[in-house]
């Protein structure tokens, strides 16, 4: 190891306990994206990522205001004609109900055992901070050797909805060779994982309504049709027996997997077996003739997210209710088409809806699918870095989840991304309990130095 190197590492080592306050210190921002009430939660947060910025001697740091929340950008650019990469991050996190099931506040950052305990630990706010100590550890001990920009926004967990217009507002800023996005995760804490591909999304909201009103389902049930009876059987016409989706022409622009990527999935530890032992499902359950990794990463799926009607209270009530809804979304690869889905669900839904009912379709913000390249100096260097810390060999996987930027920066800036990340599938991630492996979080700081150094 060069001087430089391991004056980095050690720094990074001697400064854990400053690194896991910073780490606590962000994770008590309740920046929730898709609740007004958090606004304020919003700014605060992303002056918090700029003022660290600040500190670490990153130049132009601005916290940008979008349509939506605002994004923060900085950039250090003293290594000419050296690489610049960009630094990709998202500030906000999920919703935390259900609140009652949080063991501590979802934003008391509590440790139990090797574990940090918080709403955002995982997704992303650890794998910010872990981007970001690396670069501390770097640029205190000697000086970073590539140019760096970042990009931290704050919509991720809701779609990105306001950053395609603003990336290509701001293209020449965002110039750069590749993009380190660790948004993604490991397979496990002995399984260094790099991601080369990620699932779109359509996400809709579907209402239907019958009565005009709730009815006495003695005085009326059994001459009008129930919405919660006709929404669960539209529900139910959406799979096969086969557990294929049945919109029409959903299938037509799936990418077929080709048979090397399924020697790939053959090898990988993500069997039946973690499924089964990471859900605690009684069973596995999916599309037929795929393996289950194919099922949850590389195939497209459709999920009800959430439904509501009538009576949930206690006890009885004996209600027809005038309504109900579900939340419903799909997962997509490439070569699917988020609008296209839409229009699919719609086409659906006006073949089998009955006469009965009235019902609406939202929809929400969609994504494509990506696939990133492999053969980058970028990916090579990652490799190499997450080896040297693992010593074990880099796993390569498609992800399940979904991250939007991903797609647009190759559309709209045309880079790639280099895809990883320090969480592990038991995170509880958009769960309550969600929390970071601290051991595994450390040498994910250490991996990235090297990445730094390598490139
Ligand atoms: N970090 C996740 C995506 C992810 C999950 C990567 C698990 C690797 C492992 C990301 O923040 C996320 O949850 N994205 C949303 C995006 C959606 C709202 C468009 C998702 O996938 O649900
Ligand atoms: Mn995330």
């Amino acid at each position: 190891m060069t001087d430089t190197r391991k004056t980095a590492v050690e720094y990074a080592r001697q400064h854990q306990s400053e690194f896991l306050d910073e780490l606590k210190a962000i994770v008590s921002i309740p920046s929730v994206s898709s609740d007004a009430e958090h606004k304020p939660d919003m700014q605060t947060t992303a002056d918090w990522v700029a003022a660290k910025l600040r500190a670490l001697g990153i130049e132009k740091v601005q916290v940008m205001p979008t349509d939506g929340h605002p994004v923060v950008y900085g950039e250090w650019l003293g290594a000419p004609g050296k690489t610049t990469v960009l630094i990709y991050g998202h500030y906000d996190v999920q919703p935390v109900d259900p609140l009652e099931l949080w063991k501590t506040g979802p934003f008391e950052p509590t440790v139990r055992g090797e574990n940090l305990y918080a709403r955002g630990t995982s997704d992303m706010k650890g794998q910010v901070m872990a981007s970001l100590h690396a670069i501390e550890a770097i640029v205190k001990t000697s000086r970073l050797p590539v140019n760096v920009k970042f990009m931290i926004e704050g919509e991720e967990e809701i779609g990105s909805p306001s950053l395609a217009k603003w990336m290509a507002a701001h293209k020449d800023l965002l110039k750069a060779d590749f993009c380190l996005n660790p948004d993604s995760g490991m397979i496990g804490a002995q399984y260094p994982t790099i991601t080369y591909g990620l699932r779109g999304l359509a996400y809709f909201e579907l209402r239907v309504y019958g009565p005009d009103h709730d009815l006495h389902s003695g005085v009326f049930g059994g001459v009008v049709q129930n919405p919660a009876i006709a929404l669960a059987e539209l529900i139910a016409g959406m799979h096969d027996a086969d557990g294929r989706i049945s919109l029409p022409g959903f299938y037509d622009s799936v990418r077929p997997l080709t048979a090397e990527e399924h020697e790939n999935f053959l090898r990988l530890p993500t069997t039946a077996e973690f499924y089964k032992q990471q859900t605690g499902a009684p069973e596995l359950h999916g599309e037929a003739g795929f393996l289950p990794v194919e099922q949850a990463s590389a195939r497209p799926t459709l999920d009800v997210n959430g439904m509501i009607s009538g009576f949930t209270g206690q006890g009885q009530k004996t209600v027809l209710p005038a309504f109900a809804m579900a939340k419903i979304s799909c997962r997509l690869v490439p070569d699917q088409d988020p609008e296209a889905v839409y229009q699919q669900m719609l086409a659906y839904l006006q073949a089998r809806a009955p006469k009965t009912i009235r019902w609406e379709l939202t929809k929400f913000s969609g994504a494509p699918a990506s696939i990133s390249e492999l053969d980058l100096p970028g990916v090579r260097a990652l490799a190499k870095a997450l080896e040297t810390i693992w010593d074990a060999p880099v796993l390569y996987k498609r992800e399940g989840g979904s991250i939007p930027v991903v797609g647009e920066m190759q559309t709209i800036l045309g880079i790639q991304s280099v895809l990883t990340g320090f969480g592990l599938p038991d995170d509880n991630l958009h769960a309550p309990n969600e929390k970071i492996h601290l051991p595994t979080w450390t040498k994910g700081t250490e991996a990235l130095i090297h990445f730094f150094f390598n490139l």
